[in-house]
């Protein structure tokens, strides 16, 4: 079954927020795969990876590497931290993970996220105030911001002759534009207050070295340097052209998969800007990562957990503010992978998954946590939105202007209470199991090809 699904180009999506268990599926599918490549996004995302060798929260590393006949690819539009991606390699390595270089490659077209642009988004945010976007504060939109204004330091800079003129440059450039964030913005006590907060964040040894950095007004030049050229010392010889990689794959008919961070409703266009990441996580992205176009995909498969959540500010209709809520976050380990903070979690919201089915390109479904509904003796699904005297099968408007008059129709199930996590045929499924996922399906008219029963990757059942 899934070696069907690993012929010719095949993505793995998320049409709601992200968060849904694509790391598991790509994880799975991606043992049949010749190329895995990560395609938008940058250290915002955490994808979690369960298997034989143990547990893996990724931000950067697609989540094929454990395939040691992939060629796993970090592409042009992809933004790069390169000291998490050093961590991410030196923690895999650690637990016997051997990567090749030739196995993982870096476009040395991707922007490079630099510790300046952590700064400005923390200070962004700071100065956005009440209207906070609840970025996880890794410097991704600053990042992108500098793309799109054709500005910033690629990947691929690290290998230049001339490399420490354009960096000192750059780093002038943006210590002024930080300078001019504090004095308009912000006062230095706030500044120090927000180092303090890159404290509760910290997940990575390298965030010391950015308070010290911070503290020092702002940025040691030399230290930096310094890490930057061991940086192009280790992560140099994978640095390369990716694009020419792939489309002599794409010729040669190779199983190429696709890997997004976030979802659908995080994109910069179909989400509900600004509550929204700067990238593309649908089949648009993975075109502009690498010149294959939709029409050549054969299958998105949609990842999407039985209920819908969220982290971060932004409309989530379903979310439920009271113990059902409390106990689906506590049972489904609802926190989030980068920033540990508790995601919003509610009844599955169809309405939304529509949208991103149908812009996110999303051909199948797997759905994913079926398990942690097992205890519940009602389950919800929301079927539309309710606005004054219309109602909305399909999320029309992701606005918060619209979304905030959204009243959900609900549609409820007897739950099954009983133990699903051992079952590994849909058939053994308890029936009312197979009603819920039967309904999802019907009402989203896309096929249930996976469901999700367990972290492991031997609890997915496939249909
Ligand atoms: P940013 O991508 O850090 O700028 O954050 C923008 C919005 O996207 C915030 O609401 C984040 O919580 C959300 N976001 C970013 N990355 C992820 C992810 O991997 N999963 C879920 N939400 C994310």
């Amino acid at each position: 079954m899934l070696q069907e699904y690993s012929q010719g180009v095949n993505t793995v999506g998320d049409p709601t927020w992200g968060d849904n268990g694509k790391g598991k599926v790509i994880d799975l599918m991606g043992q049949y795969a010749d190329m895995v490549i990560r395609y938008n996004g940058g250290p915002n995302a955490g994808h979690t990876v369960k298997n034989e060798l143990g547990e893996f929260k990724f931000h950067l590393m697609p989540s094929g590497i454990f395939n040691p006949d992939a060629v796993s690819i970090l592409a042009n539009t992809v933004v790069v931290d390169p000291f998490v991606l050093e961590e991410e390699i030196i923690d895999l390595t650690s637990k016997g993970v051997t990567i090749k270089d030739e196995q993982l490659l870096i476009s040395r077209d991707a922007t490079m996220l630099m510790p300046w642009h952590k700064v400005r988004d923390q200070l962004a945010e700071q100065a956005r105030g009440a209207g906070k976007i609840g970025t996880t504060g890794r410097g991704v939109g600053p990042a992108y911001s500098d793309r799109t204004a054709r500005e910033g330091l690629r990947v691929g800079d690290l290998l230049r002759p001339d490399f420490e003129e354009k960096f000192l440059r750059e780093f002038t450039w943006q210590s002024k534009l930080i300078g001019l964030m504090m004095d308009q913005g912000i006062t230095e006590e706030q500044f120090f207050k927000l180092s303090a907060q890159f404290d509760e964040l910290s997940i990575w040894q390298y965030n010391q070295q950015l308070r010290d950095a911070i503290e020092n007004g702002p940025f040691d030049v030399d230290q930096l340097l310094h890490r930057m050229n061991e940086a192009a010392e280790s992560l140099g010889p994978r640095i390369t052209n990716t694009l020419p990689v792939i489309r002599k794959a794409f010729n040669e008919e190779k199983n190429i998969l696709g890997e997004p961070g976030q979802g659908v409703l995080l994109d910069l266009e179909f989400g509900s800007v600004p509550n929204v990441t700067s990238s593309h996580p649908g089949i648009e992205g993975f075109g502009l990562a690498t010149g294959i176009h939709a029409n050549k995909v054969r299958n998105v498969v949609g990842v999407n957990s039985v209920y819908s959540k969220r982290v971060g500010s932004g409309p989530l209709p379903t979310e439920l503010h009271d113990e059902v809520g409390d106990k689906i976050r506590e049972i489904g380990h609802e926190y989030g992978v980068t920033t540990g903070r508790p995601r919003r979690c509610g009844w599955l919201d169809v309405p939304a998954l529509r949208r991103g089915i149908e812009y996110g390109g999303v051909t199948e479904l797997a759905l994913t946590k079926l398990d942690v509904l097992d205890t519940f003796p009602e389950i919800k699904i929301c079927t539309a939105y309710r606005v004054g005297s219309n109602e909305y099968d399909f999320m029309e408007d992701a606005s918060p202007d619209f979304m905030e008059h959204v009243v959900p129709v609900y549609e409820t199930f007897k739950g099954w209470e009983q133990d699903t996590t051992q079952v590994d045929s849909y058939n053994e499924l308890p029936e009312n199991a197979k009603r819920l996922v039967e309904r999802i399906e019907g009402l989203t008219g896309t096929p249930v090809r996976f469901v999700g029963v367990g972290p492991d990757r031997e609890a997915t059942i496939m249909r």
